[in-house]
């Protein structure tokens, strides 16, 4: 049997990735897939607690600080995650590297190139799902503006930063702000597209 793939939901805040991930989870579990659901931040690690308390705004990091905690973050659930692929199992993510450089950048300035590094090394997604959502409409999900970076600026910001790290090859545009159930069905066939794929032959890449 070959390996699973690597599937990553990335978007702004509010563009409904928890819920996509969600859907398309139970989806593939339905069809008999080997699947598992991950988020980053995981906020359940000794790391991740540290990045909740940061996000709830309980405590102050630096910007690039708490950059490399996100990163940290990554980097000590990667055994795990090539273990799972490696057994077979297809991981849907939500969030990864690419919300750490689009972020980071966005709150300290430094460059995306700079704002890449640490993540430089971990597995490369198969697949990045991109969530496409307009500043209205985020506004008026639920929740919107609690945590850090649910602002109207950071967030126009990071989405120019998100462009510009969309690569053609593994980057898939969805508009997010119709009905969950077709946004759904799209997800579904691209990715079941890409778990034949994997199967079939590509090695798992490294980050760039
Ligand atoms: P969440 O909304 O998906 O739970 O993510 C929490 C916030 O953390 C969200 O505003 C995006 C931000 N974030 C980073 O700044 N860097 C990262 O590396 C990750 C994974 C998330
Ligand atoms: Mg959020």
């Amino acid at each position: 049997m070959g390996r699973g793939a690597f599937i990553v939901f990335e978007g702004l805040d509010r563009a409904g990735k928890s819920t996509q991930v969600s859907m398309l989870t139970d989806a593939l579990r339905e069809r008999g897939v080997a699947v598992q659901k991950q988020s980053f931040p995981d906020r359940s690690t000794a790391i991740g607690k540290l990045i909740d308390d940061y996000l709830t705004k309980k405590v102050e990091f630096s910007p690039e600080a708490a950059h490399l905690l996100f990163s940290a973050n990554r980097w000590e659930c990667k055994d795990r995650l090539i273990k799972s692929l490696e057994e077979g199992t297809t991981l849907v993510v939500d969030r990864y590297a690419a919300s750490g450089a689009a972020y980071a950048a966005a709150n300290s300035g430094q460059t995306l190139e700079w704002c890449s590094q640490p993540d430089r090394g971990l597995p490369a997604p198969d697949l990045v799902i991109f969530l496409r959502v307009g500043e209205e409409e985020q506004q008026k999900r639920a929740n919107w503006g609690e945590e850090r970076f649910e602002r109207v600026e950071t967030q126009r910001k990071i989405g120019k930063n998100f462009d510009r790290l969309a690569d053609s090859r593994t980057w898939f545009g969805v508009d997010a702000q119709r009905d969950k159930a077709a946004i759904h069905a799209e997800i579904l066939e691209r990715v079941l597209k890409a778990i034949h794929e994997c199967a079939d032959q590509s090695p798992l890449e490294n980050q760039e």
